[in-house]
């Protein structure tokens, strides 16, 4: 089950540099007049980006105040999809899949992980501020379970051992592959097996 906390610390202020109020721009452009509000989760997703992956109550009322809609409204959205961060995580955000099938092959031994080598809490920064791991629910790659998000990449196929190594790369400042950790290319069967065309593997 994933928590959502909204951080104590806040920033004051929060505006989109210059790159970023041309991206948001061109999203609201997308959207006939007065359908601005449409372009707020890839508002929401913008701020979040230029804020080191998380999104502060100021961004949500700068948002509010762009596409002049009430700030209740953006937070509402804010706060109900998982990939919103409402809090500081780290450079390298783990999120931890323990829906079902997940959970069945073993998604917890995943978390034991996390907290053996990242931080003891769900949502903690560890002590080298390089990373936190919170648990997330389905993130829609199930076949190929258990599987973590870090930042942007899929890692699936995974086990202990091979999350270890992951982690360890990661510290050592190498980026680790993200994919299939038990060779496959997408999601098709193991060991090369072609359903319906081979008896034998069918
Ligand atoms: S249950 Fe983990 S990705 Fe769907």
């Amino acid at each position: 089950m994933s928590l959502k906390k909204i951080s104590k610390v806040q920033p004051k202020n929060f505006k989109f540099n210059a790159k970023n109020l041309k991206s948001a721009e061109k999203v609201i452009s997308n959207y006939p007049k007065g359908k601005q509000q449409s372009a707020v989760m890839a508002l929401l997703y913008i701020a979040q980006r230029q804020n080191h992956n998380w999104i502060p109550l100021s961004a949500m009322k700068y948002i509010a105040n762009i596409l002049d809609m009430p700030y209740i409204k953006v937070y509402e959205v804010a706060t109900f999809y998982t990939m919103y961060n409402l809090s500081p995580v780290g450079e390298y955000f783990f999120q931890v899949c323990t829906t079902t099938p997940c959970m069945l092959s073993g998604a917890y031994k995943l978390v034991d992980v996390c907290k053996k080598k990242i931080s003891q809490n769900e949502s903690e920064i560890s002590k080298n501020g390089k990373s936190s791991w919170m648990e997330v629910e389905c993130l829609g790659a199930c076949v190929n379970a258990p599987m973590i998000q870090i930042n942007n990449d899929y890692f699936e196929d995974l086990d202990s051992q091979k999350l270890e190594k992951i982690i360890d790369q990661i510290i050592n400042n190498h980026k680790p592959k993200p994919g299939s950790y038990r060779g496959r290319l997408s999601s098709e069967p193991m060991n090369i097996r072609k359903t319906l065309m081979d008896n034998k593997n069918a």
